[in-house]
C-alpha cells in the first residue's frame, strides 16, 4: 500500500508514470474506438460498450413513481449516449425501501414506469440516432431499510460490527425462512411488471451488503439460506431461475453483486479467513458461474459496504463524506482492485458480458483506460457512476470527439454521497449544481453531523 493521495495529474504521461511506479495493474491506451462497439447482451443489443451504472437519486414519489427529478436525470442519461442504462435501485416490497423516496415498481405506477421508459427510448434515439438498452436495478435493502422516516432494519443473521451502527441489540430478530420463500415470488412480480413497463432486462442485486448481499455472507446464519455456499446462493440463483421462466428469453436478467465485502470472516463474502483485507476470490468466481449456468445474461461486479468503513473499495475518491477515513492506500490502488474484479469475473464467465466500475476518480482519462480493459478482455462494459451524475454527455463526447473534457468531469468530492447520507435528493453537487448544491446545503444545515443511513 502507498501513501494516498489526491487526483493531480496533467497528463496521460503523468497518470501511466503514476501507474507504473505503484505497480498497479490499471492497462492505458489511446486508441479507444473499441468503445464505440456494440454488445449482445443475452438476444438484445447494446449500441456501444458504454453504460451508465445504477446510481440512486433518492428523488421518487412517495408512493415509488419517478418524479420529475428521477426523469429528468433519466432523459439526461439516454441523450448522453451510453448504449446500457442500469436503472438505479428499485424496491420490490415496501418494507425493503432504503429511503421513502426510493423507487419501488407495483401495479398501481406501471404507467408512470412506461413513461420513463418511453423517455429514455425517445431522448436516446432522438438525440443519437439509437435506443439504449435500459434495466431495472431489484432490490430489497435488509439491514439498511428505511422505508419510511426512521431506520427498520431486517436482517439475516447478527453482526457484531455491522449491528451497533443501526442500533441492533442481541435480541432483534433475525428474518425467517419462510419471508425469504415468500420474497422470491415478489421479485418475480417485480420482473414481470418491469417488462410490462418496457424495461429491457432487471438486476437482481446482490452487492453493498443490502438484503440479498448480506445472504451471501451469512455463514453464522442458520437453516437453509445460511452456512455454507449453496444455502447462501441459494436464495439468488432461485430468483434468476425463476425470474427466467417468468418472463421467457427475450428479456435480460443481470445481477450486480459484491465479489468482496471488505468484512471479516464469518461475516464477510469474498474474504480470506486470515484477513478482511484480502480478498478470496474463489466462492465469488463460483457463484459467477453458477449464475451464468442458471440463465444470467448480464453481470457487473462491485465491492465493499458504503455504510461502514472503506468507501474507496465502493468507489475511489478525493475527499471522504463526513467523519469517513482517509484510506490507507492510493486511490489508483483502489482502482485497480475494482478493475481487477470486473476481469476475473470476466474471464470466468466467458461469453456472458461484465460490466467494470470504479472508473470515474480517473476523471478525463477514463476511456483510456475503459477501452484498455475491454480489448484485453477485463470487461464487455466500462461503467460511469459518479461520472455520469456530472457529466451525463461523457459517452457521446467519447466516442464523437474521442476524449472528455477536463472541466465537466467529475472530482470524486463525495458530495452526493453526502446528500444521500443527510437523507436529501441526490446528483452532482459540483456540475449540476443549480439543483443539487442548495439540496447539499440543506442537508448539512439539517443533519447533526453524523454519518447517518
Ligand atoms: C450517490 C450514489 C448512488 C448510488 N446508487 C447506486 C445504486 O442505486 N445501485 C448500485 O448498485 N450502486 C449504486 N452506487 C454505486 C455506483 O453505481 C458505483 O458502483 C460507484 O459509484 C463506483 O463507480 P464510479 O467510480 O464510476 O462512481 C451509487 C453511488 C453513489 C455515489
Ligand atoms: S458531487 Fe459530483 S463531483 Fe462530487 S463525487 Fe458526486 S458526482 Fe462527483
Amino acid at each position: 500500500m502507498t501513501a494516498f493521495e489526491k487526483f493531480g495529474f496533467q497528463s496521460l504521461d503523468e497518470l501511466k508514470n503514476k501507474i507504473k511506479e505503484l505497480n498497479a495493474d490499471i492497462p492505458v491506451t489511446e486508441d479507444i474506438s473499441v468503445l464505440s462497439e456494440s454488445v449482445a447482451v443475452g438476444k438484445k443489443t447494446a449500441p456501444n460498450s458504454l453504460a451508465i451504472l445504477p446510481m440512486e437519486g433518492c428523488d421518487g414519489e412517495l408512493d415509488g413513481s419517478p418524479s420529475q427529478l428521477t426523469m429528468r436525470r433519466y432523459r439526461r442519461f439516454a441523450e448522453g449516449g451510453a448504449g446500457l442504462i442500469w436503472g438505479e435501485a428499485c424496491a420490490v416490497a415496501v418494507e425493503g425501501r432504503a429511503n421513502p423516496h426510493q423507487l419501488f415498481l407495483h401495479k398501481g405506477n406501471l404507467a408512470q414506469f412506461r413513461d420513463l421508459t418511453d423517455l429514455c427510448r425517445e431522448h436516446g434515439e432522438q438525440r443519437n440516432g439509437k435506443k439504449p438498452l435500459f434495466l431495472l436495478q431489484l432490490t430489497h435493502s435488509g439491514r439498511y431499510a428505511r422505508p419510511f422516516d426512521n431506520g427498520a432494519p431486517m436482517i439475516v443473521q447478527h453482526d457484531p460490527l455491522l449491528d451497533p451502527k443501526v442500533g441492533i441489540t442481541e435480541d432483534y430478530p433475525v428474518i425467517t425462512d419462510e419471508y425469504l420463500d415468500a420474497l422470491q415470488e415478489k421479485y418475480v412480480q417485480s420482473a414481470v411488471l418491469a417488462k410490462e413497463a418496457g424495461f429491457d432486462g432487471v438486476d437482481i442485486k446482490t452487492c453493498h451488503r443490502y438484503l440479498l448481499s448480506e445472504l451471501l455472507a451469512a455463514h453464522v446464519r442458520k437453516g437453509k439460506y445460511g452456512g455454507d455456499f449453496e444455502n447462501r446462493s441459494r436464495f439468488l440463483l432461485s430468483v434468476i431461475k425463476k425470474v427466467r421462466e417468468a418472463v421467457g428469453e427475450d428479456f435480460i436478467i443481470a445481477s450486480r453483486f459484491n465479489v468482496f465485502d471488505a468484512h471479516p470472516y464469518p461475516y464477510g463474502f469474498g474474504v480470506s479467513r486470515e484477513a478482511e483485507w484480502i480478498p478470496d476470490l474463489r466462492e465469488p468466481l463460483l457463484l459467477a458461474k453458477k449464475m451464468a449456468e442458471a440463465g444470467v445474461d448480464l453481470l457487473s461486479n462491485s465491492a465493499g459496504n458504503p455504510y461502514y468503513r472503506f468507501p474507496q473499495v465502493t468507489r475511489p475518491f478525493d475527499q471522504p463524506a463526513v467523519n469517513g477515513e482517509i484510506p490507507e492506500e492510493h486511490p489508483l490502488e483502489s482502482v485497480a482492485r475494482l478493475l481487477e474484479f470486473t476481469k476475473k469475473i470476466q474471464e470466468t464467465v466467458g461469453g456472458v458480458p461484465v460490466v467494470g466500475n470504479g472508473y470515474s476518480w480517473l476523471r478525463e482519462y477514463l476511456p483510456f483506460v475503459g477501452a484498455a480493459n475491454k480489448l484485453r478482455g477485463g470487461c464487455a462494459f466500462v461503467g460511469l457512476g459518479r461520472q455520469a451524475f456530472a457529466y451525463p454527455d461523457a459517452p457521446r463526447d467519447i466516442m464523437d470527439n474521442g476524449s472528455m473534457e477536463k472541466r465537466k468531469c467529475c472530482i470524486a468530492c463525495s458530495k452526493c454521497t453526502q446528500i444521500m447520507r443527510d437523507h436529501g435528493m441526490t446528483g452532482c453537487v459540483v456540475r449540476d449544481s443549480e439543483i443539487y448544491a442548495p439540496m447539499y446545503q440543506k442537508g448539512e444545515k439539517e443533519s447533526d453531523g453524523k454519518l447517518r443511513y
